[in-house]
């Protein structure tokens, strides 16, 4: 139902699951000032788009959409259109100058002046805040879920980032790291539960360095998990995303203690070269990741593990590429995340390496660590035929009416046949088959 006495918002969200909280929390603030979420672009009275810089595709991704935008605000004029999030703080006012029908620009730590702005565009300017801030974590706000399914949740626990990769624009456009009210995120995640919310994801650039101190009173990342999880042991629990430099033991002590917490780590390794790792600024060897991988498998023998790689970072030669190739095949990952290294400005990299390996070689090098990883990836399902696994219902199958697809802990998307099971039941399942990108089983008896 739309009330036609609202303004129309559309948002359209690119980037990191950081980036979907951050709509949801955007959306929050603007519904208390009287706007009403549209799907509908064409009967948008603001359009807002939530923006990412982490690689220069991502950014082209963007004004691709602005030139959409263009064509809708040359039929309707007093369409106003917003630039939200990183790309916003790294092009600050140039994104009004360079892109005119761009009347609002936002960067993440000033969503709350959001409504302030869209006044001030209302009476005839432009407006702008990009300040970013020490203490901003946006604690005190409920934010509006915009997925569809109503079963899993984001939950951001921390904001920001510390950690200086040479490659990383992060702490350039969401500033210093923050964490947030522990007693504010545990209130978050019941109300979740109470709203029939069956999986909650904490979410921060290194939730393993999340720290509340007040007082006498000092909240670690492990410990947070704890309070999370004993919300309800109905509710899943994931968090992502780990660093290899900080992962402690205490976190997967904590994920074995309770069978809510899920089964699934993503550490990002970015590569297999401890020469290349300290160009990047990692604070880690290879030696270091393969530690805490070994952890991973002694204590949490079930536990998936995803990882983030990069390919043609400066300096980075055939012996460094073998590496990866050596080290993906050593840990024996479930999923990869695969990307070219980009130079973003202000970086240590763009600053002081050069971006000297061609184009042509880092599409090379791409291919062969994605081919690797497919191979990994279709080991990984196959291990799991004859499996029995608790799988989280999310939906009806794409492919067909008479199934149900989900996830279990380790965040694999099982689909098997429907009976009388619905969105939001845990369910038995037996793997019997697998594609690609999906495990196929049976109803466990
Ligand atoms: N170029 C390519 N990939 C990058 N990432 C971060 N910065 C860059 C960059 N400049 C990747 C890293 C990170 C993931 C979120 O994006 O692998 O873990
Ligand atoms: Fe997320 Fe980083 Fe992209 Fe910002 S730049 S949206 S933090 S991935």
């Amino acid at each position: 139902m739309t009330d036609s006495t609202k303004l129309k918002l559309y948002i359209e969200t690119y980037g990191c699951q950081m980036n979907v909280s951050d709509s949801e929390i955007v959306v929050s603030i603007l519904e208390n000032k009287g706007y009403e979420v549209t799907e509908d672009i064409n009967n948008a009275d603001t359009i807002l788009v939530n923006t990412c810089s982490i690689r220069e595709n991502a950014e082209q991704r963007v004004w691709g959409r602005l030139d959409v935008f263009k064509q809708i605000k040359k039929k309707k004029p007093e369409t106003i259109v917003g630039v939200i999030g990183c790309m916003a703080e790294r092009l600050k006012e140039k994104l009004l100058e360079e892109e005119k029908i761009v009347d609002l620009v936002v960067g993440p730590d000033a969503y709350r002046d959001l409504p302030n702005l869209l006044e001030t565009i209302e009476s005839g300017h432009k407006a702008i805040n990009v300040l970013l801030s020490k203490e901003e974590t946006y604690a005190d706000i409920s934010p509006v879920r915009l997925d569809k399914n109503r079963i899993s949740a984001f939950v951001s626990i921390m904001r920001g980032c510390n950690n200086m990769c040479s490659y990383c624009i992060v702490p350039y456009v969401r500033g210093g790291e923050r964490s947030r009210d522990p007693q504010s995120i545990v209130r978050e995640v019941e109300d979740l539960f109470a709203k029939g919310y069956k999986e909650v994801t904490l979410l921060g650039q290194n939730v393993d360095s999340y720290i509340w101190n007040k007082g006498n009173e000092t909240v670690k990342f492990n410990q947070l998990l704890e309070m999370v999880a004993k919300v309800n042991p109905q509710l899943r629990v994931r968090f992502s995303t780990s660093h290899p430099k900080d992962m402690s033991d205490d976190v997967l002590y904590t994920m074995a203690m309770y069978n809510n917490i899920c089964n699934h780590i993503h550490l990002p390794a970015q590569s297999g070269s401890t020469r290349v790792l300290e160009k990047m600024n990692r604070k880690y060897t290879r030696e270091w990741y393969e530690g805490r991988i070994n952890a991973i498998k002694k204590i949490l023998p079930d536990c998936a593990i995803s990882t983030d790689i990069m390919t043609g970072f400066p300096g980075e030669t055939d012996d460094d590429h073998k590496d990866t190739l050596s080290l993906m095949e050593w840990v024996n990952y479930d999923i990869a995340y695969m990307f070219k290294y980009s130079e973003r400005p202000k970086t240590y990299a763009s600053r002081h390496l050069k971006d000297d390996v061609p184009n042509s070689v880092k599409s090379a090098r791409l291919t062969e660590i994605i081919d690797l990883q497919n191979k990994l990836s279709e080991k990984s399902k196959k291990d799991d035929l004859g499996k029995t696994f608790e799988v989280l219902v999310e939906g009806v199958s794409k492919k067909s009416k008479d199934h149900l697809f989900g996830r279990n802990s380790q965040n694999k998307v099982v689909v098997f046949p429907k009976h009388n099971y619905k969105v939001g039941d845990y369910v038995f399942v037996e793997i019997v088959d697998c594609t690609s990108a999906t495990l196929i089983g049976d109803i466990a008896v």
